[in-house]
C-alpha cells in the first residue's frame, strides 16, 4: 500500500486543456463572488441560446420579497443544447455507451447523430399524444438508452419530466403522478437487475388504479425484456409503434430560461416528498459547467457515473451535464455485485472508462471483497475518480485511491443535493489537494457559512449547520405546487439564507467536511428517506398505533433504518407481525426504505408537550444507552428503560 498522507494533490502531468489550476481557482472564485453577474453571464455563453440573456440574476432570499431568477430574458431549448448542437462536429461521436445487466449481452453505442433521431421521433410521438409545453410526463424506466431519450424528448417539446426511480413501489409512483398531475407515463415492460426482472409496467398499472390518480391519458411502453404484460386499449401504446412512422426531425420548443425543465421528488424532514423544480437555462448552465470543471473533462474521455437516472445525480451527471458538453457517457443497467464484485472494474476495462463516479456505499461494499476482484481488471484507462451521496470515511477513500486508482487518480468528493442541481463543494482536481473525507472548497459562486443553533455565524475553524449565502444558477426554484413550502423549508430557519439540512465542519485550513444530515432525514446508501414517510407508512397498518423512525450508523449503507412501533391496544407483538410490518413499509415506499430493525415499543419517549424525543431513540438505536443524556424532561422517563433493555444489540 502507498503512503498514508493527509493531502493528495493531483499527480505531476495530470493537467489537460480544461484543468483549473489553484491560481485560476482562486482568481475565478473571487471574481464569481465579487461580480456574480459578470461571471455567470460569461459562463452562460457556453450554451446555445435563441436569445442570449441580458438579465443575469434577480435574487432576493428574504421570505417577504422572495425571488430566484437566472437568465430571465434568455431563450433556449435544452435538447438542442444536448444533441443538435453537437451534430456539426460530433455526429459520429459516441454519445452514450450502454452496458446491460448481463455482461454477455451486447453493449450498445449510440452516436450523437443517432441520439438526435431517436429524441426527435419520441418527441413527435409525444406531441401526437397531446403532450405540449408545460405538461408533466412521469418517466418510470430502467437504466437504458431510452431513459435519456425520454428526458430529452420531453425537453424538446417543453414538457416537464418527472422521473420516478424504478425501485419505487406503485404507491410511491402514484403519489408522484398524482402530485404533478402527469398526463403521460413512460415506462418499460420490465427492468432487469442482477438477472431479476422488475415489473415496471405492472407497477404502473397498479399505481394508476389507486384513488385519485386520474390525470394520466396515455402510457408509452418500451419493449425491453419482452416479458408478458397487459396493454390497456386506448391508454397504452408501444414505444416502437408510436415512433415508427414519425420523422427523425422535430421542431424544438423555444423555451424561456426560467421555464421548468423537470420535477424530481425528494424526501425532507416532514410530510410527503417534495417536488423539487428545476428550470431550463440556469440548471443546464450549471450542470454543464460543473461537469466540465469538476471532472476536468476532455474530448476523448469516456465518462461513467453509476447513479440511477431516478436520482438527481443521474439527471445532472449522466444525462444533462455530459450531453451538453458533447461527452461520451455510460449508462449501466446492472449492479456492482453482479455477476460478481469485479463488475465495475471489468466494465471500466471493457469500455476504456477514464472518469468514474460512484457512491461511498458501493465502495464500502466492494471493499469487503478485498483487492482480488479489482486486480482482475487493469483499470489503466482511469484518470479521475469521484464520489457522491454521503460522507466518505477516510478508510474507504484510501482504498478507492490506492486500490482502484492505483494511487494515480485524483478523487473528487462532490457535495451537493437534489435541490442544488449540481455540485457545490469539491476539491477541483487540478486546484485543490484532496483530504480523504472532505468536500474541501466551494465551487464558483457558492458561499458556504456555518451557523450555530442561535443563528450566529461561526468564524474560523468550527462546526455548525451549513447554510449558503446568495444563489447559483442551478438552484431549485420552487416545490412544485407549494411555493410557500419551499420558502418555509429552506429559507425560514435562517432568514435570507438557504439552509442545507447538513452539518459541517471547517478545519484550520478553511476546508469543509460534511458531517451528515442534521434534520430528520436518513441517508441510506446515498438515498434520502424522511422519518415522517416511514412513520406514516407504518401507521397506515391497521395494527399500529404509533411509530418512530431514526437512522443509525451502518458499515456499508452509511445509515440504516431503525423503527420503533407501538401496537394498538389488544394487539400482540410476534415475529410474524414484525416481518409483516417490515414488508408493509417495503411495499408502501420501496425496497430502499426497508427497516433494518423494528423494535416493539410499549410507549415512545415524549416531552411533556407530546413531542417524540428522537435524540433518545437515536442513542438506543446506536446501541449507546450510556449516552442518553438528560431524560428528566420526559413525560414518563420509565419508558426509556424498557426500550434500552429490549434494544437490538449488534
Ligand atoms: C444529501 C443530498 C447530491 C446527489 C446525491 C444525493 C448528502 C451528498 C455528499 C458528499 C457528504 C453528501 C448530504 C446532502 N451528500 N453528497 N459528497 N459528502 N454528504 O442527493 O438525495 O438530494 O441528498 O446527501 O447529506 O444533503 P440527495
Amino acid at each position: 500500500m502507498t503512503e498514508v498522507l493527509d493531502r493528495y494533490p493531483a499527480p505531476a502531468g495530470f493537467a489537460g486543456p480544461n484543468t483549473i489550476t489553484e491560481a485560476e481557482y482562486n482568481r475565478l472564485y473571487k471574481e464569481s463572488i465579487d461580480d456574480p453577474d459578470a461571471f455567470w453571464g460569461k459562463v452562460a455563453k457556453r450554451l446555445q441560446w435563441y436569445k442570449e440573456p441580458t438579465k443575469i440574476r434577480d435574487v432576493d432570499l428574504n421570505p417577504d420579497n422572495f425571488k430566484i431568477k437566472w437568465y430571465e430574458d434568455g431563450e433556449l431549448n435544452v435538447s438542442v443544447n444536448c444533441v443538435d448542437r453537437h451534430l456539426e462536429k460530433r455526429a459520429d461521436k459516441t454519445a452514450i455507451i450502454w452496458e446491460p445487466d448481463d455482461p454477455n449481452a451486447p453493449a450498445q453505442r449510440v452516436t450523437y447523430g443517432e441520439l438526435y433521431t431517436r429524441v426527435c421521433k419520441l418527441a413527435n410521438a409525444l406531441r401526437k399524444l397531446g403532450v405540449g409545453k408545460g405538461d408533466r410526463v412521469t418517466v418510470y424506466l430502467p437504466m437504458v438508452v431510452d431513459a435519456a431519450v425520454a428526458l430529452l424528448a420531453c425537453a424538446r417539446i417543453g414538457a416537464i419530466h418527472n422521473v420516478v426511480f424504478g425501485g419505487f413501489s406503485p404507491t410511491s409512483l402514484a403519489d408522484r403522478v398524482r402530485d404533478c398531475d402527469a398526463k403521460v407515463v413512460i415506462t418499460a415492460d420490465e427492468g432487469l437487475r442482477s438477472g431479476r426482472r422488475v415489473a415496471l409496467k405492472a407497477n404502473v398499472d397498479a399505481a394508476l388504479q389507486l384513488p385519485d390518480v386520474t390525470s394520466v391519458e396515455a402510457v408509452v411502453v418500451l419493449r425491453h425484456t419482452g416479458g408478458d404484460i397487459e396493454m390497456q386499449a386506448g391508454r397504452d401504446h408501444w414505444w416502437h409503434e408510436v415512433t415508427a412512422n414519425e420523422p427523425g426531425e422535430c421542431e424544438p420548443e423555444r423555451m424561456n430560461a426560467e421555464d421548468p425543465l423537470f420535477i424530481l421528488y425528494t424526501s425532507g424532514s416532514t410530510g410527503k416528498p417534495k417536488g423539487v423544480l428545476h428550470t431550463s437555462g440556469g440548471y443546464l448552465t450549471y450542470a454543464s459547467y460543473t461537469h466540465e470543471c469538476v471532472f476536468d473533462l476532455r474530448e476523448e474521455d469516456v465518462y461513467w457515473c453509476t447513479a440511477d437516472i431516478g436520482w438527481v445525480t443521474g439527471h445532472s451527471y449522466i444525462v444533462y451535464g455530459p450531453l451538453a458538453n458533447g461527452a461520451t457517457t455510460v449508462i449501466f443497467e446492472g449492479v456492482p455485485s453482479y455477476p460478481d464484485s469485479s463488475r465495475f472494474w471489468t466494465t471500466i476495462d471493457k469500455h476504456q472508462v477514464s472518469i468514474f463516479y460512484t457512491a461511498p456505499t458501493a465502495i464500502r461494499a466492494l471493499m469487503r471483497d478485498g483487492e482480488e476482484p479489482v486486480k482482475k481488471a487493469s483499470r489503466k484507462s482511469l484518470r479521475l475518480l469521484g464520489t457522491v451521496g454521503e460522507p466518505i470515511n477516510p478508510e474507504a477513500w484510501r482504498w478507492y485511491y490506492d486500490v482502484v486508482g492505483d494511487g494515480r487518480c485524483p478523487i473528487v468528493d462532490t457535495w451537493w443535493q437534489t435541490e442544488t442541481g449540481g455540485c457545490l463543494m469539491v476539491p477541483l482536481p487540478g486546484a485543490t489537494a484532496a483530504k480523504p473525507g472532505a468536500a474541501m472548497k466551494p465551487f464558483f459562486g457558492v458561499e458556504p457559512a456555518l451557523v450555530d443553533a442561535n443563528g450566529e455565524f461561526i468564524q474560523g475553524a468550527g462546526e455548525g449547520n451549513l447554510v449558503l449565502l446568495g444563489s447559483w444558477p442551478g438552484q431549485m426554484r420552487t416545490v412544485y405546487g407549494d411555493h410557500q413550502r419551499f420558502i418555509d423549508t429552506y429559507f425560514k430557519a435562517y432568514p435570507g439564507m438557504y439552509f442545507t439540512g447538513d452539518g459541517c465542519r471547517r478545519d484550520a485550513d478553511g476546508d469543509y467536511w460534511i458531517t451528515g444530515r442534521v434534520d430528520d432525514v436518513i441517508n441510506v446508501s446515498g438515498h434520502r428517506i424522511g422519518t415522517a414517510e416511514l412513520e406514516s407508512a407504518l401507521v397506515l397498518h391497521a395494527k399500529v398505533a404509533e411509530a418512530a423512525a431514526v437512522g443509525f450508523n451502518h458499515d456499508v449503507k452509511g445509515q440504516g433504518i431503525y423503527v420503533y412501533v407501538t401496537l394498538k391496544a389488544g394487539e400482540v407483538p410476534s415475529e410474524e407481525l414484525r416481518k409483516e410490518l417490515v414488508a408493509h413499509v417495503r411495499q408502501n415506499i420501496g425496497p430502499i426504505a426497508t427497516p433494518d430493525y423494528l423494535q416493539w415499543a410499549p410507549a415512545l419517549p415524549k416531552t411533556r408537550s407530546g413531542k417524540i424525543m428522537r435524540r433518545i431513540l437515536r442513542k438506543i438505536a446506536e446501541n449507546a444507552p450510556e449516552q442518553l443524556g438528560d431524560i428528566s424532561t420526559l413525560a414518563d422517563p420509565s419508558v426509556v428503560e424498557s426500550l434500552v433493555q429490549e434494544r437490538f444489540i449488534r
